[in-house]
């Protein structure tokens, strides 16, 4: 059932190009520009809302991060990301103009659907971004965008996280349409590069053998740093957790502009910094960012959409020029480097340990 993969976290890491297709399955109209989510929101509604309060754990947090990126940029409103357990709904805030946007893979998180409840119980409208067809989550929220992912096996979340974030631009762009903040010819250039993104995935899946020489190459280092701005930021973060998750090595995953204000005091020869600088990810600051460690002798990797990166880099990982949605087909190097890493260290990379692919108590 693993289809020929050894392990199902590589099976679902390979399934990412179909999953995103069927996320955007049915649901777009590239020329008109328009998304049909088939949501219960009226358009009067979405014009009033003040606030989009995300709440999540885990990687659907660091998706909800990246989303916050785009949804106040191209929906143009304000929005808040929450680790669910640290969720409360402050009374001070207008419920019936907040929409709480819960991202759970699995539909059953504990701190997830207690925080929804808490915004639920004080008035807000509810939408679950969810894998999971009939999950607890679905049946207490007003409305539910399926990411259409398929079933995830692996403990670690990969193609969940991004069916996650192109269910989420989609979101944005519904947004963005019915509260006039996008013209028509803006939303049907969102969706184009969008419907970019399967196959820039399969070139980064087809580069494989260069992330996996790396990995080898770099398995027993003391610590990995992960680095990015804007959307690079979460991508960063969840690169991180990834590794840490399967290979149980320390990493941690930064802002860029960080460093300087306290992780470089750790940055060593033996401490490989993977840098995200694709665009929208602020890539000449963070190329600032990979000089300050390049010069304390940390090897760096570039997850890069740049011809020309002026060989700063030690080894560079290439996403294809696609635009706004290059940081998350970017983070695949990141899956990929994370499974490679637990498999040259030989962990048990669908269920490491202490971990369980639903987390059911709060
Ligand atoms: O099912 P959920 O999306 O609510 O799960 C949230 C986290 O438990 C989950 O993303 C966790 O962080 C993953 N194991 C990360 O790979």
């Amino acid at each position: 059932e693993k289809g020929g993969y050894e392990h199902y976290m590589r099976k679902e890491i390979h399934e990412q190009p179909r999953a995103v297709r069927q996320a955007l399955s049915g649901r777009i109209d590239e020329l008109a520009g328009t998304v049909d989510l088939d949501l219960s929101l009226s358009e009067e509604y979405c014009r009033s809302l003040d606030e989009i309060q995300i709440v999540a754990c885990g990687t659907s947090y660091y998706a909800g991060l990246y989303a916050a990126g785009l949804l106040e940029e191209y929906a143009d409103v304000r929005v808040s990301v929450h680790i669910a357990s640290e969720y409360e709904f402050k009374g001070n805030r207008d419920p019936w103009r907040t929409l709480v946007v819960a991202v759970t893979q699995s539909g059953e998180t504990a701190d997830t659907l207690r925080a929804l409840r808490k915004a639920a119980g004080s008035g807000a409208r509810t939408l679950a971004v969810t894998n999971t067809v009939g999950s607890t989550v679905t049946r207490e929220v007003d409305d539910t965008v399926y990411i259409r992912a398929g079933p995830e096996i692996g403990v670690a979340a990969s193609k969940t996280f991004v069916s996650q974030v192109t269910t989420l631009t989609l979101v944005t762009v519904y947004l963005g349409q019915q509260r006039d903040a996008l013209s028509s010819n803006e939303r049907a250039s969102i969706l184009e590069e969008l419907s970019a993104v399967p196959s820039a995935i399969q070139q980064v899946l087809d580069a494989e053998p260069t992330v996996q020489r790396e990995a080898k190459a770099f398995a027993d280092s003391e610590s990995f740093f992960f680095i990015g701005r804007r959307l690079g930021h979460p991508v960063a973060l969840e690169g991180a957790l990834k590794l840490k998750e399967i290979s149980y090595e320390h990493a941690e995953g930064f802002a860029g502009g960080e460093l300087k204000h306290g992780p470089l005091a750790l940055v060593t020869e033996d401490t490989p910094v993977i840098a995200v600088l694709t665009d929208e990810t602020n890539a000449s600051e963070t190329l600032h960012n990979v000089k300050e460690v390049e010069s304390r002798g940390a090897p760096v990797i570039g997850v890069t959409s740049d011809d020309d990166p002026n060989a700063v880099f030690d080894t560079t990982f290439d996403v294809p020029s696609i635009g706004l949605m290059e940081p998350v087909v970017g983070n695949v190097y990141l899956q990929l480097f994370a499974y490679h890493v637990a498999k040259e260290k030989g962990r048990d990379i669908d269920k490491p340990r202490n971990l369980a692919k639903s987390v059911t108590v709060e």
